[in-house]
């Protein structure tokens, strides 16, 4: 290769970010509100949030759930691919981090689908589930990643046979292959991986990616009918 290979990844991801995903007032609107009040600069990218809407729609999603919202980034992505009367619940720990959404989502016009459930999300979950408001259509995971084994689990419960379950930052920069990491996100990546791996209900792949964010990955997984496998 003639080029460092992180500066031609960054390169191309940059070519097809400015095709395919170039932004637009309201998205652009929410990375200047985002970096302003100096959230972390951890949201999806471009164009991985075109991948989340693009999967929301491929999978005819209505009803969304979130587990980690920051400043509603790839919370605007997932709601703009909702039919009418879709909804999209997002978990949220940080105060602060919900109101910031909460201005993102109402400038993208998109508040009126979007429920965001202040707390930690090992908190909500259990009463999301207890009063019935699953199963959801589309699960995105993308918080804390040491409670991502509880997070994989809750979604488990909160789905229906059909239901696509995505995992974001799996690759970590390739830390995930560090077995004897004793890292809080790498212990409970690799934890949610095995769980994912093992659980005859799911169906699963995980790819990798590289891009504006360095190199990382997805997991994605189905949900299966029980009494088919
Ligand atoms: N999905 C967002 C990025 C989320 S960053 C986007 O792509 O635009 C992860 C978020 O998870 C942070 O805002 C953090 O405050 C939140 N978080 C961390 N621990 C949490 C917990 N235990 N429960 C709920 N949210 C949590
Ligand atoms: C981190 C978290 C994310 O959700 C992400 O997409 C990238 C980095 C982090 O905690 O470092
Ligand atoms: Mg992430």
């Amino acid at each position: 290769m003639k080029k460092d290979s992180k500066l031609l990844w960054t390169e191309v991801d940059e070519y097809f970010t400015g095709l395919l995903a170039p932004g637009d007032a309201e998205l652009n609107a929410a990375v200047k509100t985002n970096r302003q009040a100096r959230l972390p600069e951890i949201d999806v990218s471009p164009l991985q949030g075109k991948f989340l809407h693009v999967l929301v729609r491929i999978t005819q999603a209505k009803r969304v759930l979130e587990i980690g919202t920051l400043g509603g980034y790839s919370t605007i992505c997932m709601a703009r691919a909702l039919p009418k009367g879709g909804r999209i619940v997002t978990l949220e720990f940080e105060p602060r981090h919900a109101e910031i959404a909460r201005a993102n989502l109402r400038r993208a016009k998109m508040l009126a689908r979007v429920d965001i459930r202040i707390g930690p999300a090992l908190q909500t979950l259990p009463v999301l589930h207890s009063s019935g408001e699953g199963p959801f259509d589309f699960i995105f995971i993308d918080a804390d990643k040491e409670n991502n084994p509880q997070y994989l689990e809750w979604a488990v419960k909160l789905s229906r046979p059909g239901t696509v379950i995505l995992v974001d930052n799996v690759a970590r920069h390739g830390a995930v292959i560090e077995s004897k990491s004793t890292e809080p996100d790498i212990v409970g990546t690799r934890r949610m991986m095995k769980q994912m791996a093992k659980n005859p209900r799911l169906s699963a792949t995980a790819l990798q990616t590289v891009g504006v964010k360095g190199l990382d990955g997805f997991a994605i997984a189905v949900v299966e009918n029980a009494s088919e496998r």
